[in-house]
């Protein structure tokens, strides 16, 4: 299985299976002396972790990364940075019945296809398990550019299914189990979240992710535009079926009048480009909008194949989440971190004697 690094200055590469022994990732070319220990991970991995909620899946996994290399008397020193975080409540008999079954909407068909064996063991490579590790690995980008830059990234649930949020506070986003803008509606989706899960049925979710205080400039104008990249760093999440930059789809029905963000020294009156211009930050926020799908697993029967080819009825037990999207927000921040720190490196690495031109318009609201 090939493709497993991401970035190109700051590389990642992830290994290991739902229900292994542990996985864990390499971080490669981070810079030296930043001040990384183990419980700079607690936070974010707590954020992202299964079991904290009844409405999230309730495999309980501790999370504890070990730093295996890369790190000395607490800084990085530029050597490849070893994490490892061992799977400790992976119930492997949940999936026996499923071995020989392809879940319909799962990658069970697909990795037969490719690989003719799988591990069907919580979907082996393809559980979202894996993500564990790039949120591991977003830590330390996270805060790079924090210490270096001032960019901080933030995300939320902004649609559950048809549920959209009445107001709009990032303040009260961390305050509910659903990562929500609006704390006066968590009653609301408590109560659709009970209903939905004795349904047997799943829901999908869109989530609001943005990188506020970039500097203009990241991102190369081609190949690797910042916009593309981050698309493809998105679309890397399990589940995701579709990404929005700035207005994104509703690009389509705007005047360009009304798309263009209009200039003045004061700023830019609108941000409808996402914070990308030409693939390069302009220095507003950088916003984007993911799209999750419904989880595939369900207790509902449904029609699906055999690995023989026979037709067979599917339920699938187990502990899955109803509304995957409702754990993804720590997913997202951390893919936009990882893009924009890999991008601050590249840009660096090529225009660092440029240094800051003037004028530089202030970066204003999302
Ligand atoms: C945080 C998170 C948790 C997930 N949990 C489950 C799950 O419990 N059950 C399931 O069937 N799929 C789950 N998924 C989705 C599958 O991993 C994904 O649908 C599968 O690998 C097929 O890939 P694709 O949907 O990207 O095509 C989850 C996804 C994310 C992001």
């Amino acid at each position: 299985m090939s493709d497993n690094s991401f970035g190109r200055l700051l590389r990642i590469t992830t290994f290991g299976e739902s229900h292994g022994p542990a996985i864990g990732c390499v971080v490669d070319g981070c810079p030296p002396g930043i001040a990384i220990a183990p419980e700079d991970f607690r936070a974010d991995l707590d954020r992202r972790a299964t079991g904290k909620s009844r409405h999230t899946s309730q495999r309980h996994e501790a999370d504890e990364v070990e730093i295996l290399s890369g790190v000395y008397e607490g800084r990085t020193t530029g050597t490849p940075i070893g994490l490892l975080v061992r799977n400790t409540d992976a119930r492997s008999k949940d999936y026996a019945k499923i071995a020989e079954q392809f879940r319909p909407g799962h990658a069970d068909y697909t990795y037969w296809q490719k690989y003719g064996l799988r591990d069907p063991r919580g979907g082996g490579r393809s559980s979202a398990r894996e993500t564990t590790m790039r949120v591991a690995a977003a830590v330390i980008a996270k805060k790079w550019l924090a210490e270096k830059y001032g960019v901080t990234v933030r995300a939320c649930v902004s649609q559950i299914a048809d549920l959209r949020p009445r107001g709009f506070d990032w303040a009260a986003v961390e305050g509910n189990d659903f990562f929500w803008p609006d704390a006066g509606q968590a009653a609301e989706l408590e109560a659709y979240m009970d209903a939905l899960r004795k349904s047997g049925d799943s829901v999908g979710a869109r989530v609001e992710v943005q990188a506020l205080n970039v500097p203009p400039g990241w991102g190369e104008p081609v190949y690797g535009k910042l916009d593309a990249e981050i698309a493809a760093a998105m679309m890397s999440i399990n589940a995701v079926k579709g990404v929005e930059i700035g207005a994104g789809f509703a690009s389509i029905g705007q005047k360009g009048s009304e798309h263009r963000d209009l200039m003045s020294p004061a700023g830019f009156a609108s941000n409808h480009a996402g914070g990308i211009l030409g693939g390069i930050s302009s220095g507003q926020a950088v916003t984007c909008s993911v799209a999750f799908k419904p989880t595939s697993s369900l207790r509902l029967p449904g029609d699906t194949v055999d690995i023989h080819g026979q037709p067979v009825e599917v339920i699938t037990t187990g502990r899955h989440d109803p509304c995957v999207g409702l754990r993804a927000p720590p997913i997202c921040e951390a893919m936009l971190a990882l893009v924009l720190m890999d991008q601050a490196l590249r840009h660096r690495a090529q225009c660092g004697d440029v240094g800051p031109v003037s004028p530089r318009l202030p970066g204003g609201l999302p």
